[in-house]
């Protein structure tokens, strides 16, 4: 069975493809299937863009649709970035640009209600409009100055207590063992591997 994944992210892609190897289902991208629209994500929540992204191109396609939506939460500013993570500071802001921003808004919140998380969603879509959707998160503390240069968008603020690194003091393979959307698409792979075994029998 054919799995789209409504990214064109390549790394993203190469991610899922290695997680989701032994359920059989054969992975594509967006960008492996011609003239698919751009699917705009003007959802108030995670869930909400997920699942838009996940059905429009699971209708258009025809085939089984996983999409993502993911965002830092920090508790301190009410929920905010959330979804705007990408455009805190702007349309076309960028990583630096926003990491300013989230320390300029927090420079007088003491470090223990510096408490926020990273949250990915995913969407599952079938064809027929039957939708399932998974969450991951991982918990931290955004940090007072910028630490590490490995990942990327907040990594260099957001603090793993239990490590005592940021996600960008950590390798990559450490931070995608722990991070959100590794505990989402683990979740995502059970639901999957019940759809494909669905399929075969
Ligand atoms: P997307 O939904 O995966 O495209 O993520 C939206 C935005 O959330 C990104 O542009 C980043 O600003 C932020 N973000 C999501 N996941 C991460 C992460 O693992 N590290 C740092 N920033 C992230």
């Amino acid at each position: 069975m054919d799995l789209v994944i409504a990214t064109k992210n390549r790394n993203k892609l190469e991610e899922i493809r290695q997680i989701l190897a032994e359920t059989g289902l054969k992975v594509m991208g967006t960008t492996d299937i011609q003239s698919l629209p751009d699917v705009v994500e003007d959802g108030l929540s995670f869930e909400e863009n997920a699942r838009k992204k996940a059905l429009t191109i699971a209708k258009l396609t025809g085939r089984l649709t996983l999409a993502d939506d993911s965002g830092l939460v920090v508790d301190a500013l009410n929920g905010r970035p959330g979804v705007l993570s990408a455009r805190y500071s702007g349309e076309n802001a960028t990583p630096a640009e926003n990491n300013r921003k989230l320390l300029d808004e927090l420079k007088d919140v003491p470090m223990k209600k510096r408490t926020a998380r990273f949250v990915c969603v995913m969407a599952l879509a079938r064809p027929s409009g039957k939708v399932s959707v998974v969450e991951g998160r991982a918990e931290g503390i955004i940090t007072s100055e910028l630490r590490g240069g490995e990942g990327f968008g907040y990594d260099p603020l957001f603090l793993v207590p239990e490590k005592g690194k940021t996600f960008a003091e950590m390798a990559p393979a450490e931070k995608n063992r722990i991070s959100h959307r590794a505990i989402a698409l683990q979740k995502a792979a059970e639901v999957l591997g019940a759809v494909a075994r669905q399929e075969k029998s």
